[in-house]
Order: C-alpha cells, then structure tokens, then sequence
C-alpha cells in the first residue's frame, strides 16, 4: 500500500458500494468520522459527528473509540491526536492544508513572540502544532472574543496568525492586540463591490459572514461567526433569504437544516473560479475516506514533545470555553 502522495493510492474495486463499505469498516475498525462542515456534502452525510473547529475538538478529546478519521485539514487531525495521543487519527488526504495555518511559520511566529516580551500569545486554531506549543491560549472562531476577554483588560497580546480574525476582536473587545499578518485565501476573495450589488437585487437577505473576511466586508454583514454559530443563526432566524459569505461547503447543512430557506453564495472577485471552496478541505473523497478507514493511514503524527506543549493552549481554550458556557 503506497501513501506516498500523502493519501492512500489504492484504486478502489469497481462495483464497490463506497458508503455501505465505509459503514461496516467503521465497526470492524471502532472508528468514528468526524466531518468539518466545509467537507464535501456525501462525507458530511456519512459523518458520525460533523461541526466546528471548536465541536471536533471537544468531541475528539471525549471519544472511547480506537481510531479517529478527522475529515477536515491537518490542523484539526493534529489538535485530534494533540488530545488523544494514544488513538489512531487518519486524515483521509494529508496533503488538506490551510493557507491560514501555512502564513505563519513556526520560527517567525517565535521571532514575533521575542519581540514583544511580556505579552499573552493567543492562537487561532488554524495553526501548525509547532505554533501550538509557543502559544499560552488557543482560539476558535466560537470562542476567541470570550476567551479574550477572560484576560484582564490591561493584559498585553499577541494574536495570531489571521489579521482580519484578530482585528475584528480588536474591534468589539476594544483590546489593543498585536495582529500578526496573516489570512485565509478563500475568505479574502469575496467581491464587497459584487456583495452590494447582490443585496439590492435581495433586500431581505441576511448576510451571514464569517470573521476571517475583510473588515469591508464584515461591516456589510447581518451575523458574524463561527461556521456552527452562522449556521445556527440561520436556522433561529425567521428571516427565509441569506447571502453566505464563507466556504462554500457550510450551505449543505445550511440546506439540509432548513429547506425552506435559500442560502446564496457570497460572489467572488473572479467569477470565473471555484474560489468560493477550500481547495484543501476538497482534497478529501470518498474513496480517500474509504481507503483511510481500509488500511488506517495516512496517520497523523505529532513530534511528542511539541505534542506535549502544544497540549496546554489547547486544554486552556477547553477549560474557559467549559467555565463560560460556550
Ligand atoms: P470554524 O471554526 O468556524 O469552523 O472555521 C474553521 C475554518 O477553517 C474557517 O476557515
Ligand atoms: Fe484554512 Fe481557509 Fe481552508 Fe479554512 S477555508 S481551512 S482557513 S484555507
């Protein structure tokens, strides 16, 4: 078996019913699949638990299963096998990036630190591992303003590594942290000139945004939040229209949870690209998923010792999100 490409490079046998397959490997293997909302709608439709950045890794640290099939990027398989060294924890294509994770270097993000002594260095969760362990607290989009207001109000911080994340918790918490530049290829393309225009062809139209796009387009936006938090925003609101800027892959459950609203995607700067998807969160399929399941890689692995660091700001984050209720 090669995984060589970083997947499982196995053809699959033809015939082979993929999803009943999937489900009897699962059994045999005790696994569970969990699904970011951003996957493909057939492997969110098999997934045991789909969510968040914040809901995987609250499930993953709770599960009594073997092995874990993380169908999201490598940040999420790592913060999964972060909290359950001793399970297996296969991402179906290592090669599912983030460019947001990818635009803050471990040694830079040190050098960073060096310079501003004294200062709380807080994480977004679309980190390396290696950023993890010189992080005090990790965030998620579902957390990161109540976590940072958990410090007192004088305390001086670091945010990194997405500048339009950190900028808008700037902007509500009235804090003053220092914004490393990074961001999200897929959130900085929405078109703000093209968003207008779609809402005066939609009046009623909520527009639901997620905090990793520009400050342009955040003002513009009805509901900022986590993917969980925009989806739950649209299925309380009595409002039937939204425009939805973020990765295209949230209008599934977005669909499936209330047929009777239409969802709209944000428009892109270019209209003729697919930019509205994550190219890393699609690399993962089906027959990836079954060949993981199947031969139990492409396994993440976490040098134990930046395992060990990494851990702390993770179980922080847990720890004041339990405490405050989030
Ligand atoms: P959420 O934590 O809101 O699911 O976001 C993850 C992510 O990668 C956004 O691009
Ligand atoms: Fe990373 Fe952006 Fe993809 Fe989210 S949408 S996983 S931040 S590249």
């Amino acid at each position: 078996m090669n995984v060589e490409k970083g997947f499982v490079d196995e053809p699959v046998a033809e015939g082979t019913d993929l999803r009943a397959e999937i489900q009897k490997l699962k059994k045999e293997k005790d696994a569970v699949i969990l699904a970011h909302y951003y996957q493909k709608g057939e492997i969110q439709d098999l997934a045991d638990f789909i969510g968040d950045s914040l809901a995987l890794a609250r499930i993953a640290e709770k599960l009594p299963n073997r092995m874990i099939v993380l169908c999201g990027v490598h940040f999420m398989g790592e913060t999964a096998k972060i909290l359950c060294p001793d399970k297996i924890v296969v991402v179906p294509d290592l090669n599912a990036g983030c460019s947001l994770a990818d635009s803050c270097d471990a040694g830079e993000f040190k050098e960073f630190i060096e310079a501003h002594p004294g200062h709380t260095v807080v994480s977004y969760v679309n980190t390396s591992a290696a950023v993890k362990a010189l992080t005090d607290v990790v965030v998620t989009s579902s957390n990161a303003r109540q976590i940072v207001e958990s410090f007192p109000e004088d305390t001086p911080m670091i945010f990194g590594p997405d500048r339009n994340l950190g900028n808008y918790i700037n902007s509500i918490t009235g804090r003053n942290m220092v914004v490393w530049n990074g961001a999200c290829h897929v959130h900085e393309q929405f078109s703000v000139e093209k968003l207008v225009e779609l809402k005066k062809q939609h009046p009623n139209a909520k527009v639901l945004a997620h905090p990793e796009c520009k400050k342009s387009l955040l003002i513009l936006a009805d509901k900022i939040g986590s993917t969980a938090a925009l989806l739950n925003y649209a299925v309380q609101s009595p409002e039937k229209e939204f425009i939805v800027a973020t990765e295209s892959g949230i209008l599934h459950e977005m669909m499936k949870k209330c047929p009777d609203k239409t969802f709209i995607p944000a428009p892109p700067s270019d209209s003729t690209c697919a930019c509205n998807d994550c190219n890393f969160m699609k690399l993962n399929t089906l027959e990836k998923l079954y060949n993981a399941l199947k031969f139990e890689q492409p396994q993440i692995e976490v040098d134990p010792e930046i395992a060990l660091r990494a851990r702390k700001p993770i179980e922080k984050m847990l720890e004041i999100s339990d405490r405050l209720g989030i």
